[in-house]
């Protein structure tokens, strides 16, 4: 069973049969909200709002630890993290979907691993390539399936919000070879790393990052909006797909 982490403008899924809620507790506090389980296009399902069903937590005030640690307690054998994000690299235009190969974490004051405290060893473990493959294989296959474009390969580069960056940040994270930029990447993708969870992003454009495009002058929250509610229609759509598939 598989598990979507949604992002702003995704905290349900159209077709998604919900059978039962879960209210997890962790060693690590409260989840973002309740475990919603169900069934997408006839395929066992959790789901999970990031920011809570009433969107009402910040990036840098998400409990990324009591996400994953409850999604594990869940038995489940993947996650998909759902992401709005600002695009950097040019091609990425505002709409534009993008399964990221690649993370550079810029935030900071974020518990970001199991790992830590008097009974635990030192881990270091291996993240050349923070996303799993054969996750990332899947949902560009999803893509392909219903006919929907998804840019295969990006940098994502993860702020710690919840301000939007300033031109100055987007050059420089230009400079360091981003494409996207968002504030919930990390550390969830790690976290998954360190329970041994498969994990892949779903990145959907939302808006040309700060000094960028129509962002030159300032950011418009109104169009981001505008643009998640287009662009979630085809998320869903994907995901239905990408269920169905089997994973290898
Ligand atoms: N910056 C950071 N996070 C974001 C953005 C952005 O421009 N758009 C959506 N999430």
């Amino acid at each position: 069973m598989y598990a979507v982490i949604g992002g702003s403008g995704l905290t349900k899924l159209s077709e998604f049969e919900v059978v039962r809620r879960e209210v997890m507790r962790t060693p690590y506090g409260e989840p973002s909200g309740v475990l919603t389980v169900g069934r997408l296009a006839g395929h066992d399902l959790v789901f999970m709002a990031r920011h809570g069903y009433g969107h009402t937590i910040a990036p840098h005030d998400i409990n990324y630890c009591a996400n994953i640690w409850a999604l594990k307690q869940m038995g489940v054998e993947g996650i998909v993290g759902v992401a709005s994000v600002g695009g950097i690299r040019a091609d990425l235009y505002t709409g534009a979907l993008v399964v990221p190969d690649g993370i550079i974490d810029y935030t900071h004051g974020r518990r970001g691993t199991f790992f830590e405290g008097p009974d635990q060893p030192v881990v270091h473990i291996d993240f050349t390539h923070p996303y799993t493959p054969a996750l990332r294989k899947a949902l560009l296959a999803a893509g392909d399936s219903v006919g929907e474009e998804i840019f295969d390969g990006a940098t994502y580069g993860c702020t710690q919000g919840p301000r939007l960056e300033t031109a100055a940040e987007i050059r420089r994270l230009e400079r360091d070879g981003c494409d996207i930029v968002g504030m919930t990447g990390m550390p969830e993708a790690v976290l998954a790393r360190e329970l041994e969870i498969p994990y892949a992003a779903l990145a959907v454009v939302v808006n040309p990052a700060a000094g960028k495009g129509d962002s030159a002058a300032s950011v418009s929250m109104d169009d981001i909006q505008k643009t998640l509610s287009v662009s979630m229609v085809k998320v869903c759509k994907i995901l239905s797909a990408f269920v169905a598939l089997e994973v290898d």
